[in-house]
């Protein structure tokens, strides 16, 4: 299974400080943001995987990150996003890295506190489709700002809302997603929503529809330090007083 962690976008949730750099080289606790997701997919067994990057500061990464050999990854590539067209398009700049492989998709402003590597390791035992990973989030407002599952009474999905005024569940569909290679091919059918974004959402959506979607819930905390300045300040003061990526 490879691995694609998404680090685009323009971060204007997070403006001005997105101004001067990535939203992913920011500091979280004692480290850039990037680092975390980096760690993560390591500790999940993963160790080829593809930086998705963009805009002004792209050549930081490389500088942080290097060939990655020094961060247990063997092989390390990189792909530029020229505009920011979503999460979905920028999965697509991976097809040809991918080649044909599974992968599991990150964003590099998620943080979690335990690993998912059960995740990746069920998702191998599934036998293609997609899994995703779903975290218990009990205030609205903080669901409006995400995807959100609405469940059946066997507790399948049957359909994800992405920012749901009026949120059907108590779950948040996180940024951690696995995929079989049919998942560049679903890419390739998606028109940009309301935002002009290809959505990741409607790729979850496909897989719902194809009765092929399956998730884990994650144990311990997850934040999305890009959510907001508020968010971004509880993730540090999370990570500061409890770790992260724990075993
Ligand atoms: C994206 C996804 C959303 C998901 C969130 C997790 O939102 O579209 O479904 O819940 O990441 O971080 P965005 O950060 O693009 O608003």
């Amino acid at each position: 299974m490879k691995g694609v962690i998404l680090a685009g976008g323009s971060g204007t949730r997070l403006h001005p400080l997105t101004r001067i750099t990535n939203k992913h080289l920011l500091p979280i606790y004692d480290r850039p943001m990037i680092s975390y997701a980096i760690e993560a997919l390591v500790l999940a067994g993963i160790n080829e995987m593809m930086l998705v990057t963009g805009g002004t500061h792209a050549g930081e990464f490389l500088r942080l990150l290097g060939n990655g050999h020094e961060h247990g990854i063997d092989r390390l590539s990189y792909a530029y996003q020229d505009r920011p067209g979503g999460i979905a398009e920028a999965l697509g700049l991976a097809e040809r890295f991918v080649a044909g492989d599974s992968v599991l998709v990150m964003l590099g402003d998620n943080i979690v506190e335990r690993t998912f590597r059960p995740t990746v390791e069920h998702f191998a035992r599934q036998g293609g489709g997609a899994r995703i990973v779903l975290t218990e989030a009990d205030d609205p407002a903080h669901l409006r700002h995400l995807g959100v599952p609405e469940f059946d009474a066997e507790r399948r999905i049957t359909h994800i809302i992405e920012k749901p005024e009026d949120p059907p569940s108590n779950y948040a569909v996180t940024g951690i997603y696995c995929y079989d290679p049919s998942v560049f091919e679903v890419i390739g059918t998606l028109e940009p929503s309301g935002r002009g974004e290809l959505e990741i959402t409607d790729v979850n959506n496909y897989f719902v529809d194809q009765r092929t979607m399956s998730y884990d819930i994650l144990d311990g905390f997850w934040g999305d330090a890009g959510e907001s300045i508020d968010a971004y300040y509880a993730v540090n003061d999370f990570v500061r007083e409890n770790g992260a990526n724990k075993g």
